[in-house]
């Protein structure tokens, strides 16, 4: 990889703002690499389309940003396209691809009452990755899995400035109210969720909840080390970038806002259909 003019970036994705949870621990961590946050939002949500048609976006999105930025490594930051298009992804592009997939694992070994709630979207919910985590992971534990389409909007709309609606997050939540063992680890299985957090505490007071952040940069963290000179990659005075897929007035609110994230030059990126 060429990284003597220019060091390569590290794009992160996702269908919506979600993916910024994560860019935010890796930018913690790493604060002084080169970033490009990417976000599908011509496509948003991703929770309700096809695996067919999300393996055929996600590659061309991400073959779209390829050929115009340089790209060392990819953190898909978003469980609905992760658990779904990785292989795709990875025998497709040879930088290192990282995915977010929901964190039954570190659930499993906190919880105390064995009851492990799984908050993410409907897809994330079905999908046999899934499935296979928690027969790996969690065989002892009573996983209750709630797939909801209209989480990931209420946490857009936060980040615009629109409050949360406790009573439909209440109403929302409700077949976890009533279960006979409330779940006291709650996984946050789609990365829009940690915006909603607090919220999500006020009705769920006694649970600790689990998102996949922090073992992410870990993650990105490692693998960089291995794969390139810290010191040729490490400095970059260069403007983190935005790019969506859209342009609208969502965004143009949006754009100003992203400046507290360090991310500083927002461009539209085309997809062109597959
Ligand atoms: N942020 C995405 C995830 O982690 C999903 C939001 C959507 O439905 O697009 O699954």
């Amino acid at each position: 990889m060429n990284i003597r003019r220019q060091p390569p970036s590290i794009l992160v994705f996702d269908s919506g703002i979600g993916g910024l949870s994560v860019y935010n621990e890796i930018h913690k961590k790493m604060p002084n690499l080169h970033y490009i946050y990417a976000f599908d939002n011509e496509m948003f949500p991703y929770g309700d389309k096809s695996t067919e048609f999300l393996i055929n976006r996600v590659n061309s999105v991400i073959e779209a940003i390829t050929k115009s930025y340089s790209i060392g490594l990819a953190v898909i930051a978003c469980n609905t396209a992760s658990t779904i298009c990785l292989p795709s992804l990875r025998s497709k592009f040879s930088f290192p691809i990282v995915g977010v997939v929901p964190a039954i694992k570190p659930a499993s070994q906190i919880t105390q009452n064995k009851s492990i709630g799984l908050l993410a979207t409907k897809a994330t919910i079905q999908r046999t990755y899934t499935t296979n985590l928690i027969n790996e992971f969690a065989k002892n534990c009573t996983v209750n899995l709630l797939g909801l389409s209209e989480l990931a909007l209420i946490a857009e709309n936060k980040l615009q400035g629109i409050p949360v609606d406790m009573q439909q997050l209440r109403d929302l939540l409700q077949p976890w109210l009533s279960l006979p063992t409330v779940p006291d680890t709650i996984v946050l299985g789609c990365t829009h969720y940690p915006f909603i957090k607090e919220e999500l505490q006020i009705i769920f007071p006694q649970a600790t909840f689990i998102d996949s952040g922090n073992a992410i940069a870990f993650r990105v963290h490692n693998l960089l080390t291995e794969q390139f000179d810290a010191n040729k990659i490490i400095r970059s005075n260069i403007d983190n970038i935005v790019l969506s897929t859209i342009y609208n007035q969502y965004v143009e609110k949006l754009v100003p806002k992203l400046v507290n994230y360090n991310l500083n030059k927002y461009q539209t990126i085309k997809i062109v259909s597959v």
